[in-house]
């Protein structure tokens, strides 16, 4: 994108909101240059805007962060969505083996409930540092974030320059309801967790993630043991030793 200002992203940010979710996606696809990635968790959100982008196949880099921790079920919708779209060529990036030897040496093979420090570092060593490699050389990044999903992300804004990726992050779906995206998907036909329907309606790995009991907030059931706020750096900034 050239020399991106801050009145430029304001004006699109006014822009998108009048747009509907394929030409808001279609306007920035329109404009943005360099290399436009899309980081997917196979969550109901990512897979509606999966549906969206995959007319852009060609456009935009499809990634996924394999935390080596994850659910059955993510790998199963995995399965099924590059099978419903199939020219969808979906990215992988894995930890690196010696950061988790020394995290096993150091804290043991579940030191995530130890404390937040080595929750954060496990979190630190399977996504951040991942997501950093996905991200290089990367002008625009695409994500399934809500404002309804958290305080923390209430706050944030369709498109917004992240400076510590030095990047325009995108999020499309910042202002849809859980409804409408579960309209979405019925309405499409789109695969998503089964986990889903008993409860998981934010889902990352499996022994940080319980689904949801009655009147409870969206995140709660991450990190769920932890009091605060339930990030893991993918969006906020956390230092390893934070
Ligand atoms: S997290 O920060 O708590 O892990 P959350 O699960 O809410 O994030 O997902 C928000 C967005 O972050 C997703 O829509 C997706 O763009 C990205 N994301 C989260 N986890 C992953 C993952 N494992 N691989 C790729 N992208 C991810
Ligand atoms: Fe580790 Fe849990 Fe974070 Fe996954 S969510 S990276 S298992 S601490």
């Amino acid at each position: 994108m050239d020399k991106i200002t801050q009145e430029t992203l304001n004006d699109w940010n006014e822009q998108i909101n009048q747009l509907s979710l394929e030409e808001s996606i279609a306007l920035v696809l329109k404009h943005a240059e360099g290399k436009i990635v899309f980081s997917t968790s196979f969550g109901i959100e990512d897979q509606v805007i999966t549906h969206y982008l995959n007319p852009h196949y060609d456009k935009v880099e499809f990634f996924t962060l394999d935390t080596g921790r994850q659910f059955n079920e993510t790998y199963e919708v995995f399965q099924k969505t590059q099978s419903k779209y199939s020219k969808l060529k979906i990215k992988t990036y894995y930890p690196e083996e010696a950061d988790i030897q020394e995290y096993y040496q150091k804290s043991g093979v579940n030191g995530f409930y130890n404390s937040i420090e080595e929750r954060k570092q496990c979190c630190f060593i399977r996504k951040v540092k991942p997501l950093n490699k996905a991200l290089q050389g990367a002008s625009v990044w695409i994500t399934g974030l809500r404002a309804e999903q958290s305080a923390n992300r209430e706050s944030m804004r369709f498109l917004e320059w992240d400076a510590d990726h030095q990047l325009i992050k995108f999020n499309p779906l910042l202002h849809f309801t859980l409804k409408e995206v579960e309209a979405e998907v019925e309405q499409y036909n789109i695969p998503i967790n089964s986990l889903y329907k008993k409860g998981f309606l934010s889902i990352g790995c499996a022994p940080c993630t319980r689904a949801l009991e009655l009147g409870e907030e969206f995140r709660a059931g991450r990190w769920w043991w932890e009091n605060g706020k339930k990030e893991c750096g993918l969006h906020i900034h956390i230092d390893q030793n934070s």
